[in-house]
């Protein structure tokens, strides 16, 4: 009895607060700065300049990455997305830059739950690239164990062990050579991240140019 009334609060508190209902109904008590939509108009803006700052998303392909790469772009950002699909992310990239008009779109291919594909994709990388953020947004969650092929379960791979911890430190070579510093690490906190990276930039954490 205790379960189904649970599940059943659960249920409708997800339903009237997180839908896209919900999102767009909570929206109204948002303060400034906030805008409506990835892309910034005129009337929409939030002072945000990412000109010049070069961010790698991982999962920029789709959902939340692909909105956050969105948003950057628009903000004039080098924006580099880590996608395991090539196909995927090649229409991601064109998608983005026909939306923001910004040509410093490019994609990586990655699978972020392997560690030999991450030691790839950043020695890929230009040494002497800038690199000011990294956000880990890719990841699956799996109801059943599925393992990667070097033998690790795919959700804690992905999400946590290749994905963030390990991305982050492979990155930090190249975060050594730019002043500033912003790590974002999702997994359950991703929904809080685009409003965290937004506050980095608006607070300053994030320098502006
Ligand atoms: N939305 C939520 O309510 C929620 C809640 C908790 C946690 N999260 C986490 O937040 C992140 C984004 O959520 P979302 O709703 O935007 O998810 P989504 O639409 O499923 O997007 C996930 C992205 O991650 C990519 N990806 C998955 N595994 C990958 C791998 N091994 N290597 C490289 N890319 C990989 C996917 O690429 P493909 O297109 O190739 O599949 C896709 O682009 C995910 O990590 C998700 O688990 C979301």
């Amino acid at each position: 009895m205790g379960q189904i009334f649970t599940t059943t609060q659960f249920y409708l508190h997800g339903k009237k607060h997180s839908t896209a209902t919900g999102y767009l109904k909570h929206t109204l008590s948002y303060t400034s700065p906030f805008q409506l939509s990835p892309i910034a108009t005129p009337i929409d803006n939030d002072q945000v300049d990412l000109t010049g700052k070069s961010i790698i998303i991982t999962g920029g392909n789709s959902g939340i990455g692909l909105t956050l790469a969105t948003y950057c772009a628009s903000k004039n950002a080098y924006v580099e997305l880590f996608c395991r699909n090539e196909e995927r992310a090649a229409k991601a990239v064109s998608q983005i830059t026909s939306l923001t008009s910004n040509p410093n779109i490019s994609y990586t291919v990655c699978d972020v739950s392997l560690k030999s594909s991450i030691d790839a994709a950043i020695s890929s990388r230009p040494t002497d690239s800038p690199l000011h953020a990294v956000v880990c947004n890719a990841g699956v969650l799996l109801n059943d164990r599925q393992e990667s092929s070097e033998g690790n379960e795919l959700t804690l791979a992905s999400h946590l062990v290749f994905g963030s911890y390990y991305l982050s430190k492979v990155s930090e070579r190249a975060f050594w050579k730019t002043s500033t510093l912003a790590m974002g690490v999702t997994n359950d906190l991703v929904i809080r991240l685009f409003f965290k990276f937004h506050l980095a930039c608006t607070w300053g954490v994030l320098d502006r140019p």
